[in-house]
């Protein structure tokens, strides 16, 4: 018995010893703070250094940081100085949840001191070297890392994920874009509030209120949707070729990006396409089954039958908030069909997709040449 109980202890604390150390920058703000609950107990993944701006830099983590979730701030990292944003010191895994303006100076800075940057930020992903990716969609563009001066130089290199409100449409559209093809994309969305960070949009402007704009976002959505389903051909993706119109609102909801879609869809199938052949696609989209990336949701799109559904209180926590939620799909009297969608834009729309998608980089052995040593349990 004491013979087994010293082999677990020593399995667990080689677990512990070997995960990846980390390091978040931003990790003040709405995103940095769900990296930090995401990260708490994760098998790969360890906070091993915060680093902020300056306003926060010096204090300890639970001075400087409003922790705003609904699960404790970890004792450990509320102890840990807030480091200025600088990659001497830093590990060689930086998830970086900054605004774009400061993302633009500081992501390649750590990219060419030998980083590897699972970035948040809208400030490289559309740069052509740079891949923007949702493992269940297009891990193959990962392959944009290697055409980075950077990666040749130093190892370092920067991986983007979408905007909160675009994964959750490119979600939805994936499927039904491989089976089916699509040729025309209409969305209007219903943003939450936590979409534009701490303290974001003030009460009096959103309280009882929608507000039709949110600036830059359509453009985003719009751009950012179309290289996601778009082809790696040599050094390039090519977008998919579709039209697509997005209409972005504020709404007074917490957490939680509600799209009302509407498509066109293409003639790959050869016959006309029925719901059930929607729902199947859906349903049979699994395309990281058997991966075991400890992030990834078992069913990444999931289908709800209610008339009222998907709704942000009841359906954004679905497969610990990495599912995306599809219901109400009816035919469209302008497109061809329409539906709902949902997913929790914090997690699955931002420190969720980049946890993911640095299990996937870890998983492809991408993480080894930046982090000596390493062996994951
Ligand atoms: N919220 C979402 O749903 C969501 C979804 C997808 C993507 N994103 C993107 O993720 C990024 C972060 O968003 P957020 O909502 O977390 O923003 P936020 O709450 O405003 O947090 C911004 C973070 O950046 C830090 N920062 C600001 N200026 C800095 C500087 N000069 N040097 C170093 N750090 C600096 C802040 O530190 P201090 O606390 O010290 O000021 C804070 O930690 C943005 O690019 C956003 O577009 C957000």
């Amino acid at each position: 018995m004491a013979a087994v109980l010293l082999l677990l202890y020593t399995e667990v604390f080689m677990a512990m010893k070997n995960k990846y150390p980390i390091g978040i920058l931003g990790a003040t703000g709405m995103v940095g703070q769900r990296f930090i609950q995401l990260l708490e107990r994760h098998p790969w993944f360890e906070v091993a250094w915060v680093a902020a701006s300056d306003r926060s830099s010096g204090k300890t983590y639970g001075e400087a940081a409003k922790w705003r979730l609904d699960t404790p701030l970890p004792e450990r990292v509320a102890k840990m100085t807030v480091a200025a944003a600088d990659p001497k010191g830093a590990p060689k895994i930086i998830f970086a949840a900054l605004d774009a303006g400061i993302a633009r100076e500081l992501e390649p800075r750590f990219a060419n001191a030998g980083c590897a940057v699972v970035s948040n930020s809208s400030a490289y992903r559309m740069t052509a070297n740079v891949p923007l990716v949702i493992p269940e969609i297009n891990a193959d563009h990962l392959h944009l890392i290697e055409e980075q001066p950077s990666r040749k130089e130093t190892g370092g290199y920067m991986v983007t994920n979408p905007n909160c409100s675009t994964i959750g449409l490119v979600m939805a559209l994936k499927p039904i874009e491989e089976r089916f093809g699509i040729e025309k994309i209409f969305v209007t969305t219903m943003q939450a509030i936590s979409g534009a960070g701490y303290p974001g949009v003030p009460s009096m402007d959103i309280l009882g209120n929608v507000v039709p704009y949110i600036g830059g976002e359509e453009e985003k959505m719009e751009a950012e949707t179309l290289k996601l389903l778009g082809k790696l051909e040599g050094h390039a993706v090519t977008p998919l070729k579709a039209a697509i119109s997005a209409h972005c609102n504020r709404v007074a909801v917490e957490d939680g990006h509600t799209e009302s879609v509407s498509i066109k869809l293409g003639n790959k199938l050869g016959r006309k396409v029925t719901r059930e052949d929607i729902l199947a696609a859906w349903a049979e989209f699994r395309p990281l089954a058997g991966q075991k990336l400890p992030t990834a949701p078992d069913q990444p799109v999931e289908w709800t039958a209610e008339n009222d559904r998907p709704q942000p209180r009841l359906d954004r926590n679905r497969g610990n908030g990495m599912a995306v939620t599809v219901g109400r799909l009816r035919p469209c009297g302008l497109l061809d069909w329409k539906f709902t969608a949902l997913s929790h834009n914090t997690i699955r729309g931002a420190a969720g997709a980049a946890i993911l998608n640095a299990e996937l980089l870890a998983s492809l052995g991408k993480l080894e040449p930046v982090v000596e040593t390493v062996v994951r349990s």
